[in-house]
């Protein structure tokens, strides 16, 4: 036991390809519908790209030498498909990029550190979008192929997979109100690209489980969040019906039960053609060796006076003048609310779908204005405090008996907050952006203590 925590317990930290390597022509990398986003005017607020990042395509080993120092023993990372694929089609894997993460993963292994990869977190090849992207269900074959790719390649040296990360961004980002890359706005449609990604996931988990790794286990990472009502009144818990649906039905039900909830549907008005999915649906459900969940905030929403629907821009689509309310809880530099019980909440409402499933928490963490001290300190007591909390929720639950198997702090390194750029740092690990120093940051020694 360290600290109340069983000695498995898994302690890591996470990122992802786009927000931290830089590097984006080396080796044979292929543009994603990050690049092209993120260099389109106006689609990033301080106008900034991942050009350079964090330069960790260069400075990993440093990177991973320094999570080890911090008692970290997992590194959650993610592999960018472009530098993989990079024109997004089967028969062009591209050797430098198999081989970047395979230095990357020996890095890990070599400093008592597992690897713990993500297939995808949002770098979509930018030729695949030019397809049709996640609207069309050609781009879950592609990754797929994708998948065996990396699987093929890599599977001596990972043993913990992640096929997507938070679907519900890559859908209602991506293609609802167009926040995130490819920045399209479709409305329902974009139940289409929900689809498409799950089925995604079922073909790459089928393909690579079936390959034959033994010991290796393979998962899939979601952002659900509790969904409170504001009031009790009849519309106020409909509204929440509908978000909560949105948000964490429409992934959790296909991916748990083998069905999609039938109230989304009728909302969205896409009945029908989930209708003509259905034999989707038991890939899509195969058992999963354990869920990450990656929590934040939760949401209070109220019903509109007016009409609860008026197509356009959303990433509620079906239910766009649903509102989200401020119920005063203190929030984090995004405008998030602060509340570690709402980690608690959301997994043990995931408990009860899947009780035996394992559960990681495979992010967690907070967004704060940073500076460096005059004797070059952080002092991050807001996210020490946050840290602290959630961590203190995970030890509950552990204590208790509950099957929570480890926690990744979001993120190791400040880095490229997508649609905020580099205005919103979320590292243990503080990143000068002008130097590329690393300087831990006040909560980062906080968690050395702790796991000491
Ligand atoms: C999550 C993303 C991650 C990071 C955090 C703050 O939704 O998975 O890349 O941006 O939010």
């Amino acid at each position: 036991m360290t600290n109340g925590f069983p000695s498995g317990f898994t302690w890591g930290a996470a990122t992802a390809s786009y927000q931290v390597e830089g590097a984006v022509s080396a080796d044979g990398r292929g543009p994603s519908i990050w690049d092209t986003f993120a260099h389109t005017p106006g689609r990033i607020s301080d106008g900034t790209n991942g050009d350079v990042a964090v330069e960790h395509y260069h400075r990993f080993a440093d990177d991973i030498r320094l999570l080890a120092d911090l008692g970290l023993t997992a590194y959650r990372f993610s592999i960018a498909w472009p530098r993989i694929m990079p024109d997004g089609l089967a028969g062009s894997a591209n050797p430098a990029g198999l081989d970047f993460y395979r230095r990357l993963a020996e890095a890990c292994l070599a400093n008592g550190v597992t690897p713990y990869a993500t297939l995808y977190h949002w770098d979509l090849p930018q030729p695949l979008e030019d397809a049709g992207g996640w609207l069309v269900r050609d781009t879950a074959y592609r990754f797929r192929d994708y998948a065996v790719a990396v699987h093929d390649g890599l599977s001596d040296v990972i043993k913990h997979w992640m096929t997507l990360n938070e679907p519900w961004c890559s859908a209602f980002l991506g293609y609802g109100n167009g926040e995130h890359a490819p920045g399209r706005t479709v409305g329902v449609d974009a139940l289409k690209a929900a689809h498409h990604l799950l089925l995604g996931h079922g073909l790459a988990l089928d393909a690579i489980r079936t390959e034959g790794s033994g010991g290796s286990a393979y998962g899939i990472a979601l952002n659900p969040a509790p969904i409170h009502p504001a009031s009790d009144s009849p519309a106020d818990r409909d509204a929440a019906r509908r978000i909560d649906g949105l948000r964490n039905r429409l992934f959790l039900e296909p991916l748990l039960s083998g069905q999609y909830p039938a109230d989304v549907l009728e909302d969205t008005g896409t009945t029908e053609w989930f209708a003509a999915q259905e034999a989707d649906l038991p890939l899509i459900a195969a058992p999963l060796d354990f869920l990450g969940v990656n929590y934040y905030c939760p949401t209070t929403v109220a019903a509109p006076d007016g009409p609860i629907s008026t197509p356009g821009p959303s990433t509620q689509p079906g239910s766009e003048n649903v509102v989200a309310v401020d119920t005063g809880l203190p929030t984090t530099q995004m405008g998030w609310p602060i509340q570690a019980s709402g980690l608690r909440d959301i997994l043990v409402a995931i408990n009860k779908l899947a009780p035996e499933l394992p559960l990681y928490v495979t992010e967690n963490g907070s967004a704060y204005p940073d500076v460096v001290t005059a004797d070059g300190q952080v002092e991050d007591d807001e996210r020490l405090d946050y840290l602290r909390q959630h961590v203190a929720v995970c030890k509950d639950l552990v204590s208790e008996g509950f099957p929570l198997k480890g926690y990744f702090a979001w993120s190791l390194l400040d880095n490229f907050e997508w649609a905020w750029g580099y205005s919103r740092r979320f590292g243990i690990v503080y990143v000068d952006y002008a130097t590329q120093q690393r300087i831990v940051k006040k909560s980062g020694r906080w968690l050395q203590d702790f796991l000491r």
